[in-house]
């Protein structure tokens, strides 16, 4: 049987309501926030159906959600136990009760840059100091210098990882995720990964949840089906503990559980139990529009440069070699009508640009046609 495309073209996409195709003016390509325009997958369609079918439209029970958290992590091998989860709001509340859960007031919390803007904000916003380590030049985790970043305050503070990383893509391997956790350990520093990108990995890579690493015993996650399952308006995740964390997610603030939603909860179990076909396709449909969006930059755009990531629909584009200035995201708005995420909010994004290629085919290929007649 010929597997399904997801992605849905733009004239159904321009009915949306959601911000990817409201931000900008009707003749703006939107490739920029994470968003996806596919369909929903049938299993969740199903249950929102059968939610209003009986109007189950009340309060929620947590146990329901992170039980169902602790099948899905089955599939990668980790055995994570419900008595050790907290349900939150969404993947952002849980990191930041994660961070108060973990840390003390004005601690170091380390972030690898270039790395999702809220990540930037979320440090301050739990009122602890935000320290950036680049990553390696191959857009991954640099363990010499994280671990010569936490030699400076031992005993202190969190590392707060993207696994896997928006916006390089880049999924870190156990090795890579072992050698951070003993760096970690030796100075004290505890570990938090938001793994919301977990099921958006494509062929040639594998995830790793850090809770399933011998050297994090202690480390906690912060997970949800809402990138996956493009389900970013239905608002539920799970802060997942390792072995030794039970008592930090007791920490965890237990208001961030009373805003989640019980519509939504629903949604993401479905997702988690009987998403899998879709999700295959999805991945399909993702690790093809990588192949396409290389072939379309190496003709159109050959001054840019982009190491193609191992996971996610999010290509970090360095423009630096096309003299657009620092915010080449202005320049193909401006000039090319196309919305891209600006790469300097990132941190060490000046000259680069985040481009969301979770679209149809002729959606990412008419936006690189835009942005290569903008330069000329
Ligand atoms: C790494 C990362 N964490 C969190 C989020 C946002 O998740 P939520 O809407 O559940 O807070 C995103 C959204 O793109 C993300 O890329």
């Amino acid at each position: 049987m010929e597997r399904r495309v997801l992605t849905l073209d733009e004239h159904t996409c321009r009915r949306r309501t959601s911000a990817k195709w409201r931000a900008f003016d009707p003749d703006v390509l939107p490739l920029w926030v994470a968003e996806m325009d596919v369909m929903t997958a049938p299993a969740v369609a199903e249950e929102l159906l059968r939610v209003v079918a009986d109007a189950d439209l009340g309060y929620h029970v947590p146990a329901t959600y992170l039980e169902a958290v602790a099948r899905w992590h089955e599939r990668w091998g980790a055995l994570v136990d419900p008595g050790r989860m907290a349900l939150v709001t969404d993947a952002m509340s849980g990191v930041k009760g994660a961070l108060i859960a973990m840390t003390e007031p004005g601690d170091p919390v380390y972030i690898t840059v270039p790395v999702y803007p809220p990540f930037h904000a979320v440090v301050p916003a739990a009122g602890r100091r935000t320290v950036t380590v680049p990553l390696s030049p191959e857009g991954r985790f640099d363990v010499p210098a994280l671990e010569r970043a936490f030699a400076e305050a031992p005993g202190r503070g969190a590392v707060l990882l993207s696994n896997p990383h928006n916006p390089t893509g880049s999924v870190p391997t156990r090795e890579e995720l072992s050698a951070l956790a003993r760096a970690a350990a030796a100075h004290g520093v505890a570990v938090i990964s938001d793994e919301v990108h977990a099921p958006l990995v494509l062929p040639g890579a594998e995830f790793t949840p850090i809770t399933a690493v011998p050297e994090a015993t202690g480390a906690v996650s912060v997970i949800s089906p809402a990138k996956g399952w493009n389900l970013a308006g239905l608002k539920a995740a799970a802060v997942v503990g390792g072995p030794t964390a039970a008592a930090a997610v007791r920490r965890v603030p237990s208001d961030l559980s009373w805003s989640a939603s019980h519509v939504a909860i629903r949604a993401h179990v479905a997702a988690m139990d009987h998403g899998q076909d879709w999700l295959a396709d999805l991945i399909a449909d993702l690790a093809a529009n990588r192949a396409l969006l290389g072939r379309l930059l190496e003709e159109h755009l050959p001054g840019m440069t982009w190491r193609p990531g191992e996971s996610t629909y999010l290509a970090w584009l360095d423009c630096r070699g096309l003299d657009l200035g620092d915010d080449p995201a202005d320049h193909f708005h401006r000039v090319g009508r196309v919305a891209l995420t600006a790469g300097s909010p990132f941190g060490e994004g000046h000259g680069f640009a985040r481009l969301n290629f979770a679209a149809s085919p002729s959606v990412v290929t008419e936006a690189v046609h835009r942005m290569r007649d903008s330069l000329s």
